[in-house]
């Protein structure tokens, strides 16, 4: 079988970069491009990292476009660099990158890409949705020609980690959020439901630092940060692997247990990108007449995830 093509579009990002890597190294997949976002560092640096991931992984043949900057609806503030580090790569400060970015945005990227062969990609969005927005509001039949989406984001029967309400890429533009919950086309949340179970242990990140691969060997330099923030605010005793889950998801979706519900997202007050599914359909609000169902991850077998993203990225 042909790989699936996908579409990362990512704010590196810990993480993310950790995902990235997650699938390049999947023979199933086939990276075509990485759009980047502003969200865990401002979207010129989330570009820079993204160029930089790639030549770490020997793989400059692939483009990175660069997209939003600010959410949908404002501008965005300070990114949360005591999570990622002020370079989203755990302050080890990689030197500049020797490529660029395409000519294209994130969104315009994306446009070409869906357009020029319909069915077959599969957006894989690790950061806020605004790009996957703006592209829709430039091109809406990308709806009926994505193959899907498979997001990491959102919570629907679990507390937020932004605030007490909400996720961190929803809660960066929930109007965005809001859009491509509702846009029609088959998208799958990973969210906090399944990405808080999914952790990787101090004893397992010691197989990235004793692989050879380049690829790991830069897992190992940047995640003691992540894993240091964890610890500390999550009082997780590993590291919560958020977009790897949705990678995973592409490649063991038998690992997760899943429901069918509509989606809306919260945009006012102090519930500000909490994404609220209609868990029952005799609720009689109107919120959800006319949405789509969306498919929600609820449980996953993070045992079978966390095996495979370590097999792949820092086989023994
Ligand atoms: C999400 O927020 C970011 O900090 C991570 O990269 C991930 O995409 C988790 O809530
Ligand atoms: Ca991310």
């Amino acid at each position: 079988m042909s790989p699936q093509k996908i579409i990362i579009d990512t704010d590196p990002g810990i993480d993310d970069s950790m995902a990235i890597f997650f699938a390049l190294s999947s023979p199933e997949l086939e990276v075509i491009g990485l759009t980047t976002v502003f969200g865990n560092v401002h979207v010129d640096l989330a570009a820079i990292n993204a160029l930089r991931l790639l030549e770490i992984a020997g793989r400059t043949d692939i483009p990175v476009a660069k997209g939003a900057a600010n959410s949908l609806v404002g501008d965005y503030g300070d990114p949360p660099a005591f999570i990622h580090g002020d370079d989203g790569q755990g302050n080890v400060h990689l030197p500049p990158p020797t490529g660029k970015p395409v000519d294209q945005s994130s969104a315009q990227f994306i446009i070409e890409q869906v357009m020029a062969a319909p069915g077959e990609i599969t957006l894989v969005p690790i950061g806020p949705l605004t790009n996957i927005a703006l592209a829709l509001r430039l091109e809406p039949r990308i709806a009926q020609n994505v193959k899907q989406i498979v997001l990491m984001g959102g919570n629907a029967l679990v507390p937020g980690n932004s605030t007490p309400a909400a996720e961190a890429n929803i809660k960066d533009d929930p109007e965005a959020a809001d859009v491509v919950f509702g846009a029609g086309w088959p998208v799958t949340m990973v969210g906090l439901d399944v990405t808080t179970k999914a952790s990787i242990s101090d004893e397992q990140l010691q197989l990235y630092a004793q692989s050879s691969s380049p690829m790991a060997q830069h897992i190992a330099r940047i995640t003691p940060f992540y894993m240091e923030f964890s610890k500390r605010v999550n009082g997780v005793g590993g590291l919560l692997v958020h977009d790897s889950t949705a990678v995973a998801y592409l490649l063991l979706p038998d690992a997760f247990t899943t429901q069918s519900w509509p989606v809306r997202v919260e945009t006012q007050g102090m519930s500000r990108g909490k994404t609220w599914p209609r868990v029952r359909p005799n609720h009689r609000a109107t919120y959800w007449n006319d949405r789509p169902n969306v498919n929600v991850c609820v449980d996953i077998d993070s045992a079978r995830t966390i095996a495979l993203e370590l097999s792949r990225v820092a086989p023994t």
